[in-house]
């Protein structure tokens, strides 16, 4: 490929966005912009900062707080893997607890925290060559990507891979309970005012439900060679 390109992946929770967009970053030695870790770093400031404990949410309270956050992506040379710092803390695997899951939903629906992220994903965009995976990448962060890829997968995989996800970082859960917060969060993505996850016309959709990784990427290059000239 001569020319560097923006690959937008979007998707519903679990649907394996981040594992093919990783692989795909790998390949082409681009950049892997997470824009659910933003969404899930804004989530764990606001529960640092007590915010839902009020006896009801009030955004504008929480709205002046946002410029306190600075949020940068840095390649961890340990792990092999771009982490997310919160004001110069690694947070990379606080994003991924319970208790931000249940709240990065609601935090997503509010214009002021899209526009902040937003704004930082396109900056981070400027000179392509990178993969980004969220809810609304192809659709409104990046409408002009080259390449754009709409995941999903059943129900039932997704929640199993999830709840295998997280036996495996030693969480106490129930499969019940991870399919019951996916099904919340698929609706809470697709039904907000702004931005709601939703297909975009342009966009390739890729259902993994029973298509292993290297599958996904096969598909996935083939349309990269098959679109070559246009890059
Ligand atoms: O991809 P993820 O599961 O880490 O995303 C967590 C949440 O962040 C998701 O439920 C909705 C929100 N999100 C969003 O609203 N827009 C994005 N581009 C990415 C994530």
């Amino acid at each position: 490929m001569n020319q560097k390109i923006i690959i937008a992946i979007d998707g519903y929770s679990s649907s394996g966005k981040s594992t093919l967009a990783k692989a795909i970053s790998k390949k082409l030695k681009y950049k892997y912009i997470d824009s659910g870790a933003m969404y899930r770093s804004v989530a764990l400031f606001a529960i640092r900062k007590n915010i839902f404990d009020s006896d009801f949410w009030n955004i504008r309270n929480f709205i002046p707080l946002l410029k306190e956050i600075n949020l940068k992506f840095k390649w961890n040379q340990k792990y092999n893997r771009t982490d997310i710092f919160l004001n110069e803390e690694n947070i990379q695997s606080k994003i991924r607890s319970e208790q931000v899951e249940s709240k990065v939903s609601f935090i997503s629906q509010f214009p002021e925290i899209r526009e902040k992220l937003t704004l930082i994903q396109r900056h981070l965009g400027e000179e392509k060559g990178i993969v980004v995976d969220g809810r609304d990448v192809g659709n409104y962060v990046f409408p002009k990507s080259e390449l754009k890829i709409f995941m999903k997968g059943s129900i039932e995989i997704r929640s199993y891979r999830r709840y295998q996800d997280l036996k495996n970082r030693g969480k106490e859960v129930s499969y019940e309970e991870v399919k019951k917060n996916i099904i919340h969060r698929d609706i809470m993505d697709t039904s907000r005012n702004i931005s709601p996850l939703k297909k975009s016309i342009d966009s390739i959709e890729i259902d993994n439900t029973f298509l292993s990784i290297e599958k996904q990427l096969n598909i996935i290059f083939q349309l990269i060679k098959k679109n070559n000239r246009l890059y």
